[in-house]
């Protein structure tokens, strides 16, 4: 067990010696510091933060007692214990007042003094801080519009079978309420104005509840609200989220912009959505390019193919082998499904569940939350394999990312 440790700050030198005594001849306490002069002990409290801080007070109790006030107020995790020859009930309720948790009569008594240090003790242990929790944060991205990433993010936030919130990252046309069928009275731009002051109420507040397990962190209603938005508010926020929830699913935009890039940094995981057509596998094989410019981990990406048909010719296999990554999720073309789920404003994994859609995206929600390990993804059927992978790529030219990895290295041309 770590012995508890304490400093002094007495007055007295008759005290001092005193209390040093008593609390070195113990085995379970050890003393830090002790000094007569409080603007030079205060900043070893705030400094070395022990357990305990025992404060003499003698002919001057005023002084002391202000001193305990303070530490009481800034050091609220510090256990003050006062100590005096003068025990009236007086000094003791007002010790108490000041913020003391206990007081010692002096001369130390043995006795006395076990108490107070197993009082002591008792109150440390109560002041250990709980773990935080820390939500998985998940992006589903495409550097392409239209792959569907937003029926994606809505329905792999609606089957994770835990507390959830979807973020609307898409900060100037955000339209993820209707996916979900709430109407959101606030945004995440009301959320980045409070971000300092938030508690569970606050923010329970500015999310619109989808179901008992999923909330929407809606985008701006007015557009120009987003322009306050900082990419070091994006990070606060899903530092926020993930404190409280168990995922953090995130829908960002098409681009490298900055807001967008720092939640790519920030998250654990990226689905990459992509469709089985050429500018679609292209944008995907550039976007992985960038990724590893940036200095993600490939096995933070997970790459799904959504609209998928066994119509389309293109052999998987090569496909992986272009893009260097191997696919680990299908969701299958099903436009009139897909469609209606978005029109009705429910994810399709709620309303029709036993939906084949709804099975490959359960499947692709229990490989991101590390239910099912992604090998065990069972793979379509795989079809001929046309060389169509020969032509040129164009350059980005993203504000966000040219700022983090230079025009200069922007990806080269296939
Ligand atoms: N598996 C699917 N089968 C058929 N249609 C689909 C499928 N997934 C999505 N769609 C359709 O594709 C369209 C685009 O979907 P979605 O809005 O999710 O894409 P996005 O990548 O978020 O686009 P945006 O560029 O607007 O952000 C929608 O009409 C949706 O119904
Ligand atoms: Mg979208």
């Amino acid at each position: 067990m770590n012995p508890l440790t304490f400093i002094i700050l007495s007055a007295g030198l008759d005290s001092l010696k005193e209390l040093r005594g008593a609390i070195s001849a113990r085995e379970e306490t050890r003393l830090l510091v002790a000094g007569d002069d409080a603007e030079q002990v205060y900043p070893e409290i705030a400094r070395l933060k022990p357990n305990a801080v025992v404060v003499t007070l003698g002919a001057n109790a005023e002084a002391g007692l202000k001193f305990v006030e303070r530490v009481a107020a800034e050091c609220p995790r510090t256990a003050i214990i006062c100590a005096s020859r003068d025990a009236s009930p007086d000094l003791i309720l007002r010790s108490l007042r000041a913020g003391a948790r206990d007081f010692l009569r002096l001369p130390v008594n043995p006795e006395e003094f076990a108490t107070v240090i197993a009082r002591t003790a008792e109150f440390c242990a109560a002041q250990v801080e709980p773990a935080k929790k820390r939500g998985r944060a998940v992006c589903v991205f495409s550097s392409k519009g239209g792959c569907g990433t937003s029926f994606i993010a809505t329905n792999l936030a609606a089957a994770t079978d835990a507390s959830t919130v979807l973020v609307d990252l898409n900060l100037q046309a955000g339209d993820l309420s209707l996916f979900l069928g709430v109407e959101p009275k606030y945004s995440i731009a009301d959320l980045v104005e409070s971000r300092e002051r938030v508690d569970d109420t606050l923010l329970k507040g500015y999310l619109a509840p989808h179901s008992a397990n999923l909330s929407l962190l809606a985008a701006p209603r007015e557009a120009d609200l987003a322009d306050e938005i900082e990419p070091e508010h994006v990070f606060e926020i899903i530092e926020i989220l993930r404190e409280r929830f168990d995922y953090v699913v995130i829908d960002p935009q098409h681009t490298f912009d900055s807001i967008t890039l720092a939640a790519l940094d920030q998250c654990d995981e990226i689905v990459l959505v992509l469709t089985l057509d050429i500018p679609a596998i292209r944008s995907t094989q550039r976007t992985l390019q960038i990724f590893d410019r940036l200095g993600y981990p490939r096995h933070k990406v997970r790459i799904v193919v959504n609209r998928w048909s066994k119509q389309i010719e293109l052999d998987i296999k090569t496909v992986e082998r272009f893009l260097g990554e191997r696919v680990v999720g299908y969701v299958q073309s099903d436009y009139n499904t897909a469609v209606n789920s978005i029109n009705l404003g429910q994810p399709l994994v709620e309303s029709d569940p036993s939906s084949r859609i709804s099975a490959e995206i359960r499947e692709i929600a229990a490989s991101v939350t590390g239910a099912v390990a992604p090998s065990s993804v069972t793979e379509p059927r795989r079809t001929l394999w046309q060389s169509i992978f020969g032509r040129a790529v164009g350059k980005t030219n993203n504000e966000g990312l040219n700022a983090r990895i230079g025009k200069a290295k922007a990806p080269a041309a296939i």
